[in-house]
């Protein structure tokens, strides 16, 4: 997600916080900004775009300063533009904030706010932090800027890594964090601050990692930390001793792994703010009114690749859910078909990256016919986003890996949230199946958690899998969405031969191509099918291929399967969201073994803009 640093100490505090944003750019983002403490008061300066625009724009300002605070925003809330980008200040100007993350209750603090008296200048969430900050220093009899961060943090749901600076005390920072990571890198007379152990380790290899709940007062001789009640806490040190390349993925090898393991994250962060506190979804904000939701008959959902997959799961739920007919379509084949639409289809584009060439082509053509258009889009600036009637943003942050990991669990969160949202709005008769999935949903991270805690084994699987000639990946129902899924995994970054077939199809042909050497892995998590599925793997021991089963934890295990990876057990509309992580965990670990280049694998592109 979006980048921050500070520095504290003697050498010239801007340049340097800067520089190890540098350190973040690989993340991505859409602008940036840096607040610092001049002989003149605080002073902000930012711009959109790259970090060396801001460097254009700092060159004008006389930034003498031993503090300062900077961040790379990736947009959430607000277009990206200068006004949006970090810092954000209070209305008189003395107090900057950064932040990662999303505050959800900022709509009504933003009422509030403005109730008494205070103007916003951005779109942001952020921007009510920097207001309630002011609010809590103007308030105290003696003010001070860390019992004023913490009661600002209060009032504050949702996730958060801030750090904060005020005129009224030049020498020191306040940073706090809940659900989004930050560090203080603990030098010689001199302090550092960032969200990843990456922008520090040029300074110091001494790290304090601060935990949920934490709130520090970082001055040049160090961190005091306590909890937002004001009791101190410990925080053990840290000594990195990682080399440079390693620390921009986290500590993992390649950036496909780091984001296989920010998939929990990534789908606790889409969730946020979305179930209301009677547990229904909140989805509001889409901008579609009840008649037209009511006037609803049709859904479609177009996409490419992994999004199209997300799609494939998706139009299973729907249909469970909501009663009416659901399509699924690969968009670069909508885009020329002679589609059957009008005011009354919902059309639901899918894309990671928003400039999906294909995508944008089905989404132009939806329009023409005047088709509701909704973008389940990554990213908040895109094409797709601007474009499309309203906008659902998953919350994967910046995907680097060419390979789509996170981002197709965010895909498939927000789908599950829009199915749910249609379905609450319109059909009763699915009451039970809705709550049932909702009371799921806050689980949801837990399990994946779990699965993503399978990497052993599967990295012990793939030593079987790399050398066969070929896999299948069979599967029912929504099982058979997550085959298709794992098979793209897999032959794009292993460039082993995969195929995704329902398992009840083999026999009408594909059972010709097994034989010993071929791997078989069979996708058994959906209740009404598992004994179907039993047989239909026995089909394939037969032949002599190797048989891999992934069944729910307390499901019989099959008598045949070489190998069973056992999931979290959860609702079969949400076993697709566990399912694929250990499939991709699979599809890295063969890639690894056969020596290929993982986050870049041959003749792929991360956006794909051209037909
Ligand atoms: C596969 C992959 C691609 C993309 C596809 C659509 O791992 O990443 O199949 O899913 O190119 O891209 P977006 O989602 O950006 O429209």
């Amino acid at each position: 997600m979006c980048g921050i640093t500070g520095y504290l100490g003697t050498l010239p505090a801007v340049s340097t916080a800067i520089n190890n944003l540098k350190r973040l750019e690989y993340r991505g983002y859409d602008s940036a900004g840096v607040a610092f403490i001049s002989p003149q008061g605080l002073r902000v300066c930012r711009a959109e775009g790259r970090i060396v625009n801001l460097e254009s724009a700092i060159k004008n300002e006389q930034a003498q300063s031993s503090v300062a605070i900077a961040h790379t925003r990736w947009a959430t809330h607000g277009v990206p533009c200068e006004a949006n980008s970090h810092p954000h200040r209070d209305c008189a100007g003395n107090v900057a904030v950064v932040h990662n993350g999303i505050i959800e209750n900022y709509a009504q603090l933003r009422q509030e706010l403005t109730a008494r008296g205070h103007s916003f200048s951005s779109d942001t969430d952020t921007e009510t932090l920097a207001h309630l900050i002011e609010e809590q220093l103007a308030n105290a009899t003696q003010p001070d800027l860390v019992t004023a961060v913490r009661d600002a943090l209060k009032l504050v749901h949702g996730s958060y890594a801030v750090a904060v600076l005020w005129a009224g005390m030049p020498d020191c920072m306040v940073v706090a964090r809940h659900d989004s990571p930050l560090i203080i890198g603990v030098g010689d007379s001199e302090m550092l601050i960032a969200s990843d152990i990456t922008a520090v380790m040029k300074y110091t290899r001494d790290v304090i990692v601060l935990e949920d709940g934490d709130c520090a007062l970082v001055t040049r001789e160090g961190a005091t930390i306590c909890n937002l009640n004001g009791d101190r806490v410990n925080r053990n040190h840290l000594s990195v001793d990682w080399d440079d390349t390693a620390a921009e993925k986290g500590g993992h090898a390649h950036f496909m792994l780091k984001e296989i393991y920010e998939g929990p994250r990534t789908v606790r962060e889409t969730l946020r703010g979305r179930l209301t506190p009677e547990g229904l979804v909140n989805l509001n904000d889409l901008g579609l009114s009840a008649e037209r939701i009511a006037a609803i008959n049709r859904v479609c959902l177009i996409g490419c690749g992994t999004a199209y997959h997300a799609g494939v799961v998706a139009r299973r739920f729907f249909e469970q859910l909501i009663r009416q007919p659901v399509e699924v379509h690969v968009a670069s084949e909508y885009r020329y078909s002679d589609p059957i639409l009008d005011e009354n289809t919902l059309v639901v584009l899918i894309s990671q990256s928003g400039e999906t060439a294909d995508t944008m082509a089905a989404l132009r053509l939806a329009r023409s016919y005047n088709a509701i258009t909704l973008g389940v889009v990554n990213v908040i600036g895109s094409s797709l986003a601007r474009e499309a009637d309203a906008r659902l943003i998953t919350q994967a942050g910046p995907e680097i890996g060419v390979a789509s990991t996170k981002a197709y669990l965010a895909q498939l969160t927000a789908l599950t949230l829009l199915g749910l949202y249609l379905a609450e709005q319109r059909a009763p008769e699915t009451a039970s199946l809705q709550s049932e999935v909702r009371r799921a949903l806050s689980s949801l991270p837990e399990w994946l958690e779990q699965c993503v805690a399978l990497a052993p084994q599967m990295d012990a699987l793939s030593a079987v899998v790399a050398e066969s000639s070929g896999v299948f990946f069979l599967g029912r129902g929504y099982d058979y969405a997550t085959a298709l899924e794992a098979a793209l995994k897999l032959k794009e970054i292993s460039y082993l031969h995969a195929e995704a077939y329902p398992a009840g199809e083999m026999k009408h042909g594909p059972l010709a191509l097994v034989e010993p050497g071929v791997t078989v892995v069979g996708l058994c998590t959906q209740r009404t099918t598992f004994d179907k599925m039993l047989s239909n793997l026995k089909e394939v021991s037969a032949r002599s291929g190797a048989v891999v089963a992934l069944i729910p934890n307390g499901q019989q295990v099959p008598e045949n399967a070489e190998v069973t990876i056992e999931l979290p057990k959860c609702p079969d509309a949400l076993m697709p969201m566990l399912t694929i992580v250990p499939l991709q965990l699979l599809a890295y670990y063969v890639a690894l073994r056969r020596g290929c280049p993982i986050d870049q694998p041959r003749n792929l592109a991360k956006s794909v803009t051209v037909e």
